[in-house]
């Protein structure tokens, strides 16, 4: 191991090793107890796109660490403007604003028209609890309306089962809601009963609910990237946006994965539809941690309301720190730059790779369907694009995932080791990269199509 935090990480040379002293010191060994996930690699440097671990093995990354590495990882040109902010004298000022939270709010603006006023947090958890709480100051209701499939953080009003198995979340309704399982112990009974769960792409069960509650908002993921990517069908999201404006409630899209990796507007831009809330994190700092919300004027002067019983609370000492925000500035201005070359590059790239994928999988006789979204990317083993989440659960083949996605681990391509998580190609994928991902991919394939024959 040859970086200097692994040096300095005690006498550790190896990932076994590492592992160890990771039981020893961290409750549950790892950070963010989700990463937990075997193999138990221990990665110690990225570039790019790829990652070294503990033992000097070289990987393709897909994972990009959840999606935020938009850039690839490391990107010297944001490191570069990192340092600048340093040399600017940088502080944490902690009284009154600074150029850099002004001039990433104006960008964030230039980017995504519908932000009429925008605020930054440190991560996208931060802005869903955000939105949900101008949602209910503004409208004077406290449930909330969210997607089975989707995640949008983990505190208490938005942390239910992501994956939920079938007996877990029982068959199919339409319309009506789901149970809601939460995702933590700990969470109180008040959360639970103002959470109501439906289906994605069901309009009926969302007016079902709207019309029996005092719903403050609808909020959700315009494409569904926690169960893979799983794509509004044709009317769904503008028929949202009219139930909302029916029934009175807010809508809120979750932008946190969609923003910036489908386009520099997010989905928002693609669909064409006006949510009255966004919010972003991920790709927005290539890496670096930063959230935003942003929206309607009058939903957004709440967190500077004359009266006090009014005023919606935005506070955090981290919030805005000049290294975040250089690194979100920089990341903007380089997907603005040249009129949005690196998203046609992305697209290229990432379309190139999923039909590929789709010919090696077809070549050996195996259903699927490669979804995409930008440079966002799903492999399910069934014979269509999934609608929802009993979709995936009664069609795709979550065993081949599973194996395939260990396989190609072995094979030096690293995508998140767990069925239906999305892939995300960045801009230091070359066309050389995407090559070698489909060749690795066949040769595996080979092996595992033939041991179940
Ligand atoms: C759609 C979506 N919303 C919100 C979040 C929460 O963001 P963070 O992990 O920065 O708190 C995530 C994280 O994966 C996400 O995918």
């Amino acid at each position: 191991m040859t970086t200097q935090v692994a040096a300095r990480a005690g006498s550790a040379r190896n990932s076994a090793e590492i592992n160890r002293l990771g039981e020893t010191h961290l409750a549950g060994g790892v950070v963010s107890l989700n990463r937990k996930v075997d193999p138990a690699l221990v990665f110690v440097r990225a570039r790019g796109c790829r990652l070294w671990d503990a033992e000097g093995r070289e990987y393709l990354d897909y994972h990009a660490a959840f999606a935020p590495h938009l850039l690839g990882h490391n990107d010297p040109g944001i490191n570069a403007a990192v340092a600048r902010a340093m040399e600017d004298g940088w502080s944490l000022m902690g009284a009154g604003t600074t150029p850099w939270e002004v001039e990433l709010a104006r960008l964030l603006r230039e980017a995504v028209p519908n932000l009429e006023r925008v605020q930054i947090t440190n991560t996208g958890s931060e802005a869903t609890a955000h939105a949900i709480r101008l949602a209910r100051a503004h409208t004077g209701r406290e449930d909330l309306l969210l997607t089975l499939g989707g995640y949008n953080g983990w505190h208490n009003e938005v942390a239910r089962a992501v994956m939920p198995s079938l007996e877990q979340v029982g068959p199919r309704v339409s319309p009506g809601e789901y149970r809601w399982l939460p995702l933590s112990a700990g969470i109180p009974a008040a959360s639970r009963r103002s959470l109501h769960l439906v289906n994605f792409n069901d309009l009926d069960s969302v007016e079902y609910v709207l019309r029996r509650h005092e719903v403050a908002c609808v909020l959700t993921e315009p494409v569904l990237q926690n169960i893979g990517i799983v794509k509004p069908q044709p009317g769904y999201l503008e028929g949202l946006r009219a139930l909302c404006d029916r029934y009175g409630a807010v809508l809120v899209f979750d932008e946190v994965k969609t923003g910036f990796r489908s386009a520099l507007g997010g989905y928002q831009s693609v669909c064409g539809v006006k949510p009255d809330l966004s919010v972003f994190g991920k790709a927005l700092a290539n890496g670096y941690p930063l959230g935003a919300i942003g929206g309607k004027r009058e939903l957004m002067e709440l967190f500077a309301a004359a009266e006090a019983s009014k005023r919606v609370l935005i506070a955090g000492t981290y919030n805005a720190h000049p290294f975040t925000c250089a690194a979100a500035i920089a990341t903007l201005e380089r997907l603005m730059a040249e009129h949005g070359a690196v998203y046609k590059q992305l697209e290229a790239r990432t379309a190139r790779l999923c039909a590929g994928l789709e010919e090696t999988f077809n070549a050996r006789g195996v259903k699927a369907a490669v979804s995409r979204n930008g440079s966002a990317f799903c492999a399910y083993f069934m014979d269509h694009e999934p609608r929802d989440w009993h979709d995936i659960l009664a069609h795709h083949d979550f065993e081949l995932d599973r194996r395939l996605r260990l396989a190609v681990i072995e094979r030096g391509i690293y995508q998140f080791p767990m069925p239906c998580k999305q892939g995300s190609v960045s801009a230091a994928h070359g066309d050389a990269e995407i090559d070698r991902t489909l060749e690795a991919t066949a040769e595996v394939l080979k092996g595992l199509v033939n041991r179940e024959q």
